[in-house]
């Protein structure tokens, strides 16, 4: 702090004090608040008292600091209830007792948080709630009309945070959430009350933690008609993937590492299987296409499959291979899909590399409009949370889905076998005479045409390992064909009794 003996006269350091002390009074304020919000300095008013003389300058600048302050006084505080104390809610509480005076300078109105609510009120958070009302019910913290806003931030599909959405929404009560998996499923029913009541919900950090996908599609794409969405939306799955390819390392190491290092949850099914990008895909198809959230018709594959010999011929041949959600118009519906993708080395979304996550929009308009950043981690989330805070703040009301409830239009399913593309196929195949010749027939009948067949001594070890000593390994790639046609000629190849194990299928994506 810029403390120095001054040669000011007294009475104007006098009546510098004795403003301080009148703002603390009709503020209500106290005086660490004060330091922290206008002096910089959590001890300035402490210091102060204490007969340590501030510079002129220092006065000048926080004395203009109280005055904007009492000019923005307009609105009154937005009182925020926070349930959910974990990651994203203490890094949310932090933010808001760090910077709450800057937001109030910026933005024209204080951000209160008055109230919160968790399942242990004794655990350290690293962040103080004292201060706050102590709720142990979500649904009554969300139905107090000591607040104006409710912010969920406990996770789950049902249980407490949907009932707690619930009753904020029943009364008039606008929200705040990150949770992606409870709008995946009541996304419809939860918009259709916030218009009944006139509330609003954000979901900003639902999608791809800090990256703001949600306003940029919702405010910002205009008259455009989105035609794809594509992104790398969970970080655990990105950054095993691109361990598993600088350091030719398994899948099931580099999971070990991602939970050593809290990438990863203990169980984490729910990422490396898919399910967690099929609910953001989910989200952001209906906010692109117009239709109603359809997360059960998501086709979904996991990366827990992919082996170090994918990785290493997807590089050979110039790609990358990433987990992908991507949801498009076709002549039949709309398809969505999550699954492991190879994608051109070459292309944006290949340099997505580690935790980070990216979103792609395809319009009209705009021929890709990429958005890159951290997905995830309590900082990111809870700059998401509080930019749909602030926005509340203004008094900004939009459907929660874009358009309202009554114009969504019900989803139509793109089967799945309807999908065209290229695929990678990695084959088990007898080291007999005839197979090789067996299998590009099967293809032929489909009418697949082969873009290369790859057979190569280190991919040998791959069948060797899995205790195929008889076996090579041998891998397609086809060009662009029907999903429905790979699943026939893989059929018929089975059948033939030339190929051992489940075939290796992973689709490549053109940009
Ligand atoms: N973490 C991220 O990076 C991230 C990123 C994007 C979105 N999100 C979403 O943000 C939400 C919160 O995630 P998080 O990582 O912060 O979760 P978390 O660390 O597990 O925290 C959950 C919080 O909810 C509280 N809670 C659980 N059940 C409760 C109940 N019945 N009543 C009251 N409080 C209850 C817990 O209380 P206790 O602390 O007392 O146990 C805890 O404070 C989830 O929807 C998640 O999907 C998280």
């Amino acid at each position: 702090m810029d403390f120095s003996y001054s040669n000011k006269p007294m009475n104007e350091l006098d009546d510098f004090s004795r403003a301080v002390e009148a703002f603390l009074q009709k503020q209500d304020w106290t005086p660490t608040r004060f330091g922290r919000e206008l002096a910089g300095d959590p001890q300035f008013v402490f210091d102060l008292r204490e007969g340590r003389e501030p510079r002129s300058d220092t006065r000048e600048r926080i004395s203009e600091a109280m005055r904007k302050f009492a000019d923005n006084r307009t609105l009154p505080p937005l009182k925020v209830g926070v349930a959910g104390l974990g990651t994203v809610g203490a890094a949310l509480v932090d933010m808001l007792q760090q910077g709450a005076g800057n937001l109030e300078r910026k933005h024209g109105r204080r951000i209160e948080v008055v109230s919160v609510c968790a399942r242990s009120r004794s655990r350290d958070r690293g962040v103080d709630i004292g201060e706050y009302q102590w709720f142990d019910d979500p649904v009554a913290l969300a139905a107090s009309n000591e607040i104006d806003l409710f912010v969920e931030l406990i996770g789950g599909e049902d249980g407490p945070a949907l009932a707690a959405v619930r009753a904020a929404l029943d009364a008039g009560r606008p929200v705040v959430t990150a949770n992606k998996a409870l709008l995946a499923k009541h996304g419809v029913d939860l918009s259709r009350r916030a218009e009944q009541t006139g509330a609003y919900i954000g979901f900003e950090a639902a999608v791809a933690g800090g990256i703001p996908v949600i306003k940029t599609l919702r405010e910002g794409m205009g008259a455009a008609t989105v035609s794809r969405v594509y992104g790398i939306m969970n970080g655990t799955c990105n950054y095993i993937l691109t361990r598993m390819g600088e350091e030719d390392i398994s899948f099931q190491d580099c999971l070990s590492d991602a939970q050593a290092l809290g990438y990863a949850e203990a169980d984490p099914t729910f990422d490396v299987e898919g399910f967690d990008t099929a609910h953001k895909l989910a989200l952001l198809s209906s906010l692109c296409f117009g239709s109603e959230i359809a997360a059960d018709e998501i086709f979904v594959e996991g990366i827990t499959a992919i082996t170090q010999a994918d990785i290493n011929v997807a590089r050979d041949l110039g790609y990358k291979i990433k987990l992908l959600g991507i949801a498009q118009r076709s002549s039949e519906g709309i398809e969505q899909r999550v699954h492991p993708t190879f994608v051109p080395e070459s292309s944006a979304i290949a340099r997505v590399d580690d935790v980070l996550n990216a979103v792609a929009l395809e319009t009209d308009h705009i021929q890709e409009l990429l958005l890159a950043g951290p997905g995830a981690g309590g900082l990111a989330t809870a700059a998401s949370v509080l930019a749909d805070i602030l926005d509340i703040a203004r008094g900004h009301n939009v459907p929660p889905l874009g358009v309202p409830t009554s114009e969504l239009v019900p989803y139509l399913r793109a089967p799945m076998r309807t999908h065209e593309g290229g695929y990678y196929i990695r084959l088990n195949v007898r080291d007999v005479p005839g197979a090789l010749a067996a299998i590009t027939r099967r293809l032929g009948e489909n009418a697949i045409s082969l873009e290369s067949v790859i057979q190569r001594p280190d991919l040998r070890a791959d069948s060797a390992q899995a205790g195929e000593e008889n076996t090579r390994t041998l891998v397609l790639i086809t060009q662009e064909t029907l999903e429905s046609s790979v699943r026939a000629a893989l059929e018929k190849v089975a059948d033939d009794g030339f190929t051992t194990g489940a075939p290796q299928v992973i689709r490549i994506e053109s940009f």
